[in-house]
């Protein structure tokens, strides 16, 4: 049987590649973004796949508009196979010092990158409960990793990301009572706007590779750390 997929931040870089992936395995997808409406490319495939593309508008950060989809959504389907937490931003500028840093980015970066992917998460887990084989994937970095840290940069997305592997590992243990596999994924460096177009890898290569990660993950796999490939990364 196909899966059911819901990803944000669908409208473009990794979330857009890994819409495309799915739709070509003929899995319905639920793309979600925040303005759907000037969503060209999610338009665009949604007239290539009028079935099995729908379009919703979430902004992570506001809770009304997840319940509001959840809500939406559960009038057409049964259940979510694959929940992609994929939304996610890098406050500029990356190199600011503990000096110049502003807090208020650091807090927004929280409510995007940490606080987003646990609210969609608590929402969309009744959906994600009736699945046979349910899983969450949330975007994370390499530069969440506390082993690999070398450097004095990126204070707001890099804190941001540890704290979403450790709400992806405290989610995996609280869930596998349900079945649920929850990993943390970190897609490489890629060329996207977050990523700029000197990353080695395209946004279809490392959505290729997030892919395949997701097909062969196990319940082995749940609350674990991993490379785009699925190898293990250090915390
Ligand atoms: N590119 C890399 O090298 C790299 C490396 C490691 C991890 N990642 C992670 O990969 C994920 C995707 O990044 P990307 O490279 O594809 O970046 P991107 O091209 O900048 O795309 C970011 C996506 O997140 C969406 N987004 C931001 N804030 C949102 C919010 N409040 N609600 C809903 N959507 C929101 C953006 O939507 P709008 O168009 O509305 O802004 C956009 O769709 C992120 O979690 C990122 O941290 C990327």
């Amino acid at each position: 049987m196909n899966q059911i997929i819901l990803i944000t931040g669908a409208n473009r870089g990794i979330g857009l590649a890994l819409t495309h992936i799915f739709l070509n395995q003929k899995d319905l997808v639920i793309a979600t973004c925040r303005h759907p409406e000037s969503a060209s490319a999610l338009c665009d495939l949604q007239s290539t796949y009028p079935s099995k593309l729908k379009l919703f508008a979430i902004d992570v950060t506001d809770d009304k508009s997840i319940s509001q989809v959840s809500q939406k959504i559960s009038t057409d389907i049964s259940h979510i196979d694959v929940l992609i937490n994929n939304a996610g931003i890098s406050p500029a500028p990356f190199d600011a010092s503990l000096e110049t840093l502003r807090f208020q980015s650091v807090r927004d970066t929280f409510e995007t990158n940490v606080i987003g992917p646990m609210c969609v998460t608590r929402t969309l887990l009744s959906l994600l409960k009736k699945s046979s084989s349910p899983k969450v994937i949330n975007i994370t970095s390499g530069l969440a990793s506390l082993a690999n840290k070398s450097n004095g940069l990126f204070y707001a997305y890099g804190i941001s990301k540890t704290a979403l592997n450790m709400a992806t590992r405290t989610m995996a243990i609280e869930f596998s009572k349900n079945k649920i596999i929850i990993v943390a994924i970190d897609p490489g460096w890629v060329q996207t706007d977050m990523g700029g177009p000197n990353a080695p890898l395209s946004s279809h290569e490392s959505a290729e590779k997030i892919f395949n990660t997701i097909q062969s993950l196990s319940s082995d796999s749940t609350g674990h750390f991993l490379y785009n490939d699925g190898t293990n990364l250090p915390w």
